[in-house]
Protein backbone atom coordinates (compact mmCIF):
# COMPACT_ATOMS: atom_id res chain seq x y z
CA UNK A 1 0.00 0.00 0.00
CA UNK A 2 1.84 3.25 -1.19
CA UNK A 3 1.64 5.61 1.05
CA UNK A 4 -1.21 8.60 0.14
CA UNK A 5 0.61 11.88 1.84
CA UNK A 6 4.51 11.58 1.28
CA UNK A 7 6.43 13.94 3.49
CA UNK A 8 7.64 16.68 1.27
CA UNK A 9 11.50 15.67 0.31
CA UNK A 10 13.91 17.72 2.39
CA UNK A 11 14.86 19.85 -0.12
CA UNK A 12 11.84 21.27 -1.01
CA UNK A 13 11.63 21.87 2.52
CA UNK A 14 14.83 23.88 3.33
CA UNK A 15 15.02 25.48 -0.32
CA UNK A 16 13.19 28.72 0.53
CA UNK A 17 13.00 32.10 -1.31
CA UNK A 18 16.24 34.11 -1.31
CA UNK A 19 14.01 37.27 -1.67
CA UNK A 20 13.87 37.69 1.98
CA UNK A 21 17.30 37.53 2.17
CA UNK A 22 18.17 39.95 -0.81
CA UNK A 23 15.64 42.72 1.32
CA UNK A 24 17.14 42.26 4.46
CA UNK A 25 20.71 43.01 2.94
CA UNK A 26 19.00 46.05 1.06
CA UNK A 27 17.65 47.23 4.43
CA UNK A 28 21.24 46.91 6.05
CA UNK A 29 22.72 48.84 2.94
CA UNK A 30 20.09 51.62 3.49
CA UNK A 31 20.66 52.03 7.30
CA UNK A 32 24.42 51.17 7.17
CA UNK A 33 24.15 54.40 4.64
CA UNK A 34 22.09 56.26 6.63
CA UNK A 35 24.19 56.27 9.89
CA UNK A 36 27.42 56.73 7.89
CA UNK A 37 25.91 60.14 6.29
CA UNK A 38 24.58 60.76 9.33
CA UNK A 39 28.02 60.39 11.81
CA UNK A 40 29.83 62.63 8.77
CA UNK A 41 27.56 64.95 7.56
CA UNK A 42 28.60 68.05 8.98
CA UNK A 43 25.49 70.34 11.25
CA UNK A 44 24.84 72.53 8.67
CA UNK A 45 23.11 75.96 9.77
CA UNK A 46 20.54 77.66 7.30
CA UNK A 47 21.90 79.65 4.69
CA UNK A 48 22.86 83.45 5.87
CA UNK A 49 19.91 85.69 4.95
CA UNK A 50 22.38 87.58 2.45
CA UNK A 51 23.41 84.84 0.24
CA UNK A 52 19.44 82.70 0.25
CA UNK A 53 18.50 84.67 -3.07
CA UNK A 54 21.77 84.12 -4.94
CA UNK A 55 22.15 81.15 -6.86
CA UNK A 56 25.38 81.66 -7.70
CA UNK A 57 26.33 81.80 -4.46
CA UNK A 58 23.61 79.00 -3.20
CA UNK A 59 25.50 76.75 -5.75
CA UNK A 60 28.72 77.90 -4.61
CA UNK A 61 27.50 76.58 -0.85
CA UNK A 62 26.32 73.51 -2.00
CA UNK A 63 29.61 73.12 -3.49
CA UNK A 64 31.13 73.67 -0.33
CA UNK A 65 29.35 71.94 1.90
CA UNK A 66 29.86 68.56 0.23
CA UNK A 67 32.99 69.24 -1.04
CA UNK A 68 35.21 71.11 1.46
CA UNK A 69 33.87 71.16 4.57
CA UNK A 70 35.52 68.11 6.32
CA UNK A 71 38.90 70.14 6.31
CA UNK A 72 37.81 73.78 5.97
CA UNK A 73 35.01 73.51 8.45
CA UNK A 74 31.09 74.70 7.78
CA UNK A 75 31.99 78.50 8.23
CA UNK A 76 35.52 77.60 6.60
CA UNK A 77 38.08 78.46 9.81
CA UNK A 78 39.82 75.39 9.35
CA UNK A 79 38.82 73.49 11.27
CA UNK A 80 36.29 70.75 10.10
CA UNK A 81 36.33 67.05 11.38
CA UNK A 82 39.23 65.84 9.69
CA UNK A 83 41.73 68.84 10.35
CA UNK A 84 42.27 67.30 13.81
CA UNK A 85 44.28 64.56 12.21
CA UNK A 86 46.55 66.82 10.27
CA UNK A 87 49.11 66.26 12.61
CA UNK A 88 49.64 70.45 12.28
CA UNK A 89 49.17 71.39 9.14
CA UNK A 90 47.45 74.65 8.88
CA UNK A 91 44.76 74.65 7.00
CA UNK A 92 44.04 78.12 6.88
CA UNK A 93 41.03 80.15 7.96
CA UNK A 94 39.37 81.13 4.73
CA UNK A 95 37.69 83.78 7.07
CA UNK A 96 39.93 86.12 8.14
CA UNK A 97 40.91 87.92 4.89
CA UNK A 98 44.33 87.00 4.86
CA UNK A 99 44.61 84.41 2.41
CA UNK A 100 48.32 82.93 2.00
CA UNK A 101 47.92 82.42 -2.34
CA UNK A 102 46.33 85.53 -2.59
CA UNK A 103 42.79 86.86 -2.48
CA UNK A 104 42.41 87.84 -6.59
CA UNK A 105 39.56 85.75 -7.97
CA UNK A 106 42.68 84.56 -10.32
CA UNK A 107 44.40 83.35 -7.29
CA UNK A 108 41.51 81.23 -5.68
CA UNK A 109 40.55 79.81 -8.97
CA UNK A 110 43.53 78.67 -9.10
CA UNK A 111 44.50 76.84 -5.26
CA UNK A 112 40.79 75.66 -5.99
CA UNK A 113 41.58 74.03 -9.56
CA UNK A 114 45.56 72.89 -9.32
CA UNK A 115 45.04 72.58 -5.49
CA UNK A 116 48.11 73.42 -3.37
CA UNK A 117 51.15 70.74 -4.16
CA UNK A 118 52.57 69.23 -1.15
CA UNK A 119 49.73 70.06 1.11
CA UNK A 120 46.55 68.32 1.61
CA UNK A 121 44.60 70.93 -0.82
CA UNK A 122 43.90 68.38 -3.84
CA UNK A 123 43.24 69.89 -7.27
CA UNK A 124 39.73 69.97 -7.97
CA UNK A 125 39.87 70.60 -11.28
CA UNK A 126 39.06 67.22 -12.31
CA UNK A 127 36.33 66.73 -9.95
CA UNK A 128 33.94 70.27 -10.29
CA UNK A 129 32.82 71.56 -13.70
CA UNK A 130 33.74 75.41 -14.10
CA UNK A 131 30.66 76.37 -13.12
CA UNK A 132 30.86 74.61 -9.76
CA UNK A 133 34.78 75.98 -9.28
CA UNK A 134 33.73 79.64 -9.90
CA UNK A 135 30.68 79.30 -7.41
CA UNK A 136 32.66 77.60 -4.69
CA UNK A 137 34.98 80.11 -5.28
CA UNK A 138 32.41 83.25 -5.16
CA UNK A 139 31.52 81.27 -2.08
CA UNK A 140 34.87 81.78 -0.30
CA UNK A 141 34.55 85.71 -0.51
CA UNK A 142 31.05 84.95 1.34
CA UNK A 143 32.09 83.25 3.59
CA UNK A 144 35.31 85.80 4.45
CA UNK A 145 32.58 88.69 3.95
CA UNK A 146 34.64 90.04 1.61
CA UNK A 147 32.48 91.08 -1.65
CA UNK A 148 32.49 88.45 -4.03
CA UNK A 149 33.90 89.39 -6.69
CA UNK A 150 31.73 89.99 -10.56
CA UNK A 151 34.27 88.04 -13.00
CA UNK A 152 33.97 85.03 -11.12
CA UNK A 153 30.30 85.63 -12.19
CA UNK A 154 31.05 85.79 -15.59
CA UNK A 155 31.60 82.77 -17.63
CA UNK A 156 34.75 84.84 -19.05
CA UNK A 157 38.28 83.17 -18.28
CA UNK A 158 40.07 83.74 -15.60
C1 LIG B 1 41.58 67.25 2.56
C2 LIG B 1 41.46 68.58 3.12
C3 LIG B 1 40.97 69.71 2.24
C4 LIG B 1 39.83 69.76 1.47
C5 LIG B 1 38.77 68.67 1.31
C6 LIG B 1 39.81 71.06 0.87
N1 LIG B 1 40.88 71.78 1.26
FE1 LIG B 1 41.27 73.72 0.76
N2 LIG B 1 42.99 73.63 1.82
C7 LIG B 1 43.44 72.56 2.57
C8 LIG B 1 44.72 72.89 3.15
C9 LIG B 1 45.54 71.97 4.06
C10 LIG B 1 45.05 74.19 2.73
C11 LIG B 1 46.31 74.99 3.04
C12 LIG B 1 47.33 74.70 1.97
C13 LIG B 1 48.63 75.43 2.23
O1 LIG B 1 48.65 76.63 1.97
O2 LIG B 1 49.57 74.80 2.67
C14 LIG B 1 43.94 74.63 1.88
C15 LIG B 1 43.88 75.87 1.27
C16 LIG B 1 42.79 76.35 0.57
C17 LIG B 1 42.69 77.67 0.01
C18 LIG B 1 43.78 78.76 0.06
C19 LIG B 1 43.64 79.56 1.32
C20 LIG B 1 44.70 80.64 1.40
O3 LIG B 1 45.03 81.04 2.55
O4 LIG B 1 45.19 81.11 0.38
C21 LIG B 1 41.47 77.79 -0.58
C22 LIG B 1 40.89 79.00 -1.29
C23 LIG B 1 40.82 76.51 -0.41
N3 LIG B 1 41.65 75.66 0.30
C24 LIG B 1 39.57 76.21 -0.88
C25 LIG B 1 39.01 74.94 -0.84
C26 LIG B 1 37.77 74.60 -1.48
C27 LIG B 1 36.87 75.57 -2.22
C28 LIG B 1 37.56 73.27 -1.24
C29 LIG B 1 36.42 72.41 -1.71
C30 LIG B 1 36.16 72.37 -3.14
C31 LIG B 1 38.68 72.78 -0.45
N4 LIG B 1 39.53 73.82 -0.23
C32 LIG B 1 38.80 71.49 0.01
C33 LIG B 1 42.78 71.37 2.75
C34 LIG B 1 41.62 71.00 2.10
Amino acid sequence: MSNPDPAPSPVSQTTSSPLPWILLGLVLMLVSGAVGYLSFAPEVEPPPMEIRDDDFLMEGRSVFLTRCVPCHGTSGKGNGPLSASFGGEQIGDLTDGKWKHGDKPADVLRVIRVGVPGSRMAAWGPLLDEAQIRAVAGYCYALSRQPVPESLRKAEPL
